[in-house]
């Protein structure tokens, strides 16, 4: 009797740890575009291969293009590979970011500008807190991003947000919501890619422009993860300390030693604008979240 109590027992336990298992809150995608991903914006100018694996983003005189993930989510981890446009890409502005849909909206971007044949890319990040942005930091890259390949990440959870590029950390934005400044923490986000004419701003400050005869102009996507909690209408789910959600590990609520180092190298020698020193722009009245620690 006590023996069969005990395997009931042990059953029971073996199935709550089944269930723990399934509804933990983290997914990890399936990397085929077709399923984790909408076409928004000219189907006709976008291409995925037909495994599903790859896709790519086209720009010409007729339009721009643009996809977004079925889910939204709170929290985790994202990684695109993206190859942007070699040649002529002045003008031309990809977008890869997360975004809220409310009206107060959050948003976390990256924002690759385009440029005349040679010269480089410019890669601008920007976040949106509660409606507000005006966050703009921008860098070149250490590598020409239209040669090959290259991963985009970001990591996002209630301590920080950390923009990577091949795993090199390249911005922070810490969470001071104890300090008043605005944390993006509660709107569940979509994940985003579109290609798009931005050149009244985008190169040399809209001074080169998009040249359609030099296109069209190609971008492309492969090997994504997203790592993050799925919305489903509650933020307890995604927010909780639990071990389930592997954002939470303390780990990774700041940057270790390594991180760091590469950071500052980034910041040494790679940052070209940041908005936290320009003191022209908000007339000595910088945001409150440049005085605050950046690690
Ligand atoms: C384009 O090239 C010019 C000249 O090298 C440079 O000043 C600029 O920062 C580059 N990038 C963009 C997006 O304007």
């Amino acid at each position: 009797m006590t023996r069969k109590t005990s395997t009931a027992t042990v059953f029971n336990l073996l199935q709550l740890a089944c269930l723990i298992a399934t509804t933990s809150a983290s997914i990890v995608s399936t990397g085929d575009f077709n399923r984790d991903f909408d076409v928004t914006w000219s189907p006709d100018h976008v291409n995925t291969s037909p495994d599903g694996r790859t896709r790519s983003l086209k720009l010409d005189q007729e339009s721009g293009s643009a996809f977004a993930s079925k889910d939204m989510f709170l929290f985790g981890q994202i990684d695109m590979q993206i190859k942007l446009i070699p040649g002529y890409s002045a003008g031309t502005v990809l977008a890869f970011y997360l975004a809220s849909d409310q009206p107060n909206r959050d948003e976390i971007d990256f924002e690759f500008l385009g440029n005349v044949t040679g010269q480089p890319y410019i890669l601008q990040t920007n976040i949106y807190a509660n409606g507000y942005d005006n966050r703009e930091e921008r860098i070149y890259l250490w590598f020409d991003p239209t040669k090959d390949f290259h991963t985009y990440s970001i990591l996002w959870n209630l301590h920080q947000i950390v923009f990577m590029v091949d795993w090199v950390p390249i911005r922070l934005y810490r969470n001071h919501a104890d300090k008043g400044v605005a944390y993006p923490r509660r709107q569940p986000m979509s994940l985003k890619a579109s290609l798009w004419n931005g050149d009244s701003w985008a190169t040399r400050g809209g001074q080169d422009k998009v040249d359609y005869s030099k296109g069209p102009f190609i971008v492309s996507f492969r090997n994504y993860k997203i790592d993050a909690c799925v919305w489903k209408g509650n933020p307890r789910f995604c927010r909780g300390d639990s071990t389930t959600n592997w954002w939470n590990n303390p780990r990774l609520s700041s940057l270790n030693w390594y991180q760091r180092r590469l950071f500052k190298w980034v910041r040494k020698y790679h940052l070209i604008y940041d908005y936290c020193q320009d003191t022209n722009r908000f007339q000595n009245h910088l945001p409150k979240e440049c005085s605050l620690p950046k690690y």
